[in-house]
């Protein structure tokens, strides 16, 4: 038996189940074609099957699939820590790699921690956003607040011992650094745009105070780019715009094709590790870190999103969903949020979406709207009719 994620598996609504899948097409068996909203929880944005993508892949496999790094080392990885080295903004250089997006921030959060205890300090609290998202392994679930997925854990109170939850809003971010600022470790957030807490949209400048503020109070700054990154907000990383000390990536990082995230670290935490005292080393090491064909699907996916343009891409992206979104309201809509490749339609109710996800398949557009948002995270390569046929699909629902 499937046990499906999210779901009560007494009441889940059937999957759909695909036979094949091809740029931003999912193909059922019972012959769907269903345009992909969602780009499989906003991982695959060269789409799906894409033939270079594919040949990166079956190239390595020839080789071999995967290898342990404890004490063995391949070109694949080191390849893709140099790329990433060169790519990312500052000094973001010592990648760390793990399996998935939650262990990736679960080694950030991990790093921060033990940055402080190999200094002697005994700073022990996280400052965190309100309504954040960071994964759902145990300490992801702990800087996260939204109950919708924590529920079952015990109350917020209890969960949020050692960790500060703040809105995003400056006299917020002033008043939990007059406070906490000399007991705080880090501060982790998902920068500009926080997904699954409702694709919430924030400023740049709350971000930029948060910098000044980290290193005032000498408290390094995560940024959790899982989601973000690799274009999502219409920058290539946030961290372009802001740099934080460790920075997290995962979903795009290949493309969507397989599990894989990192962790990177600048030189002033990679230095708090470094030294001739073996307490002083970071104790983590997944069996699939560094597995060479996800390597090799993350350097085409990065070499894909350089040579395409993908920025202007999604810029376009952008353009044409304010266009199609514009004028449009409805009584039930709380907002419309537009930011990059994102859109989103908030409800004041949920059950004002209930049945969305039927009416959109049954118009040919695959969607997951949850709770009381209805959105699109679309691949890049989707062609403008595939997304004004998307945005019409949500829009009719209203106009019913
Ligand atoms: C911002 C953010 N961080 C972490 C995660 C967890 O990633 P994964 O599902 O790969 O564990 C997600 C997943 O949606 C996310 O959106």
């Amino acid at each position: 038996m499937i046990w499906y994620p999210y779901a009560q598996m007494k009441t889940l609504d059937p999957p759909i189940k695909l036979s094949h899948a091809k740029g931003v097409h999912l193909y059922t068996e019972d012959g769907l074609d269903l345009i992909d909203s969602v780009s499989s929880w906003w991982s695959v944005i060269h789409g799906y099957n894409h033939p270079e993508m594919n040949a990166a892949i079956s190239g390595q496999l020839e080789k071999f699939a995967h290898v342990m790094l404890g004490g063995i080392t391949h070109e694949p990885v080191q390849r893709l820590s140099a790329k990433l080295e060169e790519w990312l903004p500052a000094d973001l250089n010592y990648c760390f790699f793990s399996d998935s997006g939650s262990v990736a921030v679960e080694v950030a959060l991990k790093m921060a921690l033990q940055f402080n205890t190999n200094r002697g300090s005994k700073r022990d609290t996280v400052l965190a956003l309100e309504h954040a998202y960071h994964g759902d392994t145990f300490k992801a679930m702990e800087v996260g607040d939204d109950e919708d997925y924590h529920f079952a854990f015990g109350s917020s109170n209890e969960k949020k011992k050692g960790v500060i939850h703040i809105p995003t809003e400056l006299p917020a971010l002033e008043k939990a650094f007059a406070d906490y600022g000399e007991r705080l470790t880090c501060f982790i957030v998902e920068p500009l745009l926080q997904g699954a807490g409702g694709m919430r949209m924030y400023d740049v400048s709350f971000l930029k105070r948060a910098r000044q503020l980290c290193d005032e109070y000498d408290v390094l700054l995560i940024f959790d780019e899982v989601a973000t990154g690799f274009g999502r907000t219409g920058n290539r990383f946030v961290a372009d715009l802001v740099t934080p000390d460790i920075l997290v990536l995962g979903k795009a990082l290949t493309g969507g094709y397989i599990g894989h995230a990192v962790t990177v670290a600048n030189t002033r935490v990679w230095e708090g590790f470094y030294s001739d005292d073996p307490t002083h080393a970071l104790m983590h090491g997944p069996t699939f870190m560094g597995n060479a064909l996800a390597c090799c699907a993350a350097l085409k996916s990065i070499e894909l999103f350089e040579k395409g343009d993908y920025m202007a891409k999604i810029h376009r992206i952008e353009e044409i969903t304010r266009r199609e979104m514009e004028g449009f309201s409805d009584p039930r809509v709380k907002e419309v949020r537009i930011m990059g490749g994102c859109v989103c339609i908030e409800v004041y109710n949920g059950a004002d979406i209930e049945g969305f996800r039927r009416f959109a398949r049954e118009r040919g557009v695959f969607s997951r709207t949850f709770l009381k948002y209805m959105y699109a995270m679309v691949p890049y390569v989707i062609e403008e009719w595939e997304l004004v046929k998307i945005l019409s699909v949500m829009k009719e629902w209203f106009a019913r």
